[in-house]
């Protein structure tokens, strides 16, 4: 599969959320290195101002995802520049550890307000731009959004969410020449990592929260995919994760 660092074209605006820190600061600082003008949203000012102190292209866009006047203001910046819009990344997102029984509705509301309900009105309030540019959506899943996960009922189920808005959009969109596709990171070296508890392992042996690791052939399978180690933000590919592929799968 293509990296987020490889791209197969050299776009010239885009948007990345979540660019202050982690996966979408890596994702945000690849793109500006082609030349790309990047808008980076974040609610962090002081990662988006160092992000825009290394990369002049950097248009920091400070604030909340989920506020209601994101969407339009970031429109209008898009529209101010130009209008196209080249790529759209959904990369801003939370861990939430939960069981079912430890789950409360704030914490459920948080989860699908920020992994739901914020790209949806973010997309939509940048159709025209994507439209208008032939542009791509790429959304930020997780191993945890097609896989079961003993502790994170609602961020897994928000993830799955995400997979399945990806699907829909790519084909909605395709009509539109907007392509629609997902990452699905495996455990990855950033704050996110951190707050879900799962701890370093010198060993690499495992990343799962319960520490448990393969033995035998099956955890050599595991290894030779890659999926025994923890990617670095800047090398979200396929051998850490998985991908969702919004248009092939169709059927
Ligand atoms: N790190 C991993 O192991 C891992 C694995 C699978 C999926 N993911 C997903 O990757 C994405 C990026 O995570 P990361 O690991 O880089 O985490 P991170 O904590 O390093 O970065 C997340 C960024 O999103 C920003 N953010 C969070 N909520 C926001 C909001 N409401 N408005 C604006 N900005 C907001 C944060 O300020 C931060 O800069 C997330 O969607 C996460 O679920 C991460």
């Amino acid at each position: 599969m293509t990296t987020m660092t490889t791209l197969p074209t050299s776009p010239s605006r885009v948007v990345v959320t979540g660019a202050a820190a982690g996966i979408g600061h890596a994702t945000a600082a690849a793109f500006a290195r082609t030349g790309a003008v990047v808008f980076a949203v974040d609610r962090d000012a002081d990662g988006l101002a160092d992000l825009a102190g290394r990369h002049r292209t950097v248009v920091p866009v400070p604030g909340d995802v989920c506020a209601p006047d994101l969407p339009d203001r970031l429109a209008g910046l898009v529209a101010e520049n130009g209008g196209g819009l080249d790529a759209l990344a959904h990369v801003a997102g939370c861990y939430r550890r939960g069981t079912l029984a430890a789950s409360d509705p704030a914490t459920l509301e948080e989860l699908f307000a920020l992994h739901v309900v914020a790209p949806t009105l973010l997309t939509q309030a940048l159709l025209p731009a994507l439209e208008r540019a032939g542009g791509a959506v790429v959304a930020v899943s997780s191993t945890f959004g097609h896989r079961a996960s003993r502790t994170a009922a609602g961020y897994a189920a928000s993830k799955a969410a995400v997979e399945s808005l990806t699907r829909t959009w790519a084909v909605e969109l395709a009509p539109r020449g907007i392509r629609v596709n997902a990452v699905a990171p495996g455990p990855t070296e950033t704050g996110i990592l951190a707050a879900s508890g799962m701890t370093a392992d010198a060993s690499g042996r495992s990343a799962r929260p319960n520490g448990s690791g393969c033995a035998g052939p099956a955890r050599r399978r595991r290894r030779d995919r890659g999926l025994d180690r923890r990617a670095r933000p800047a090398r979200v590919d396929d051998r850490t994760g998985g991908f969702v592929d919004g248009g092939l799968t169709h059927g």
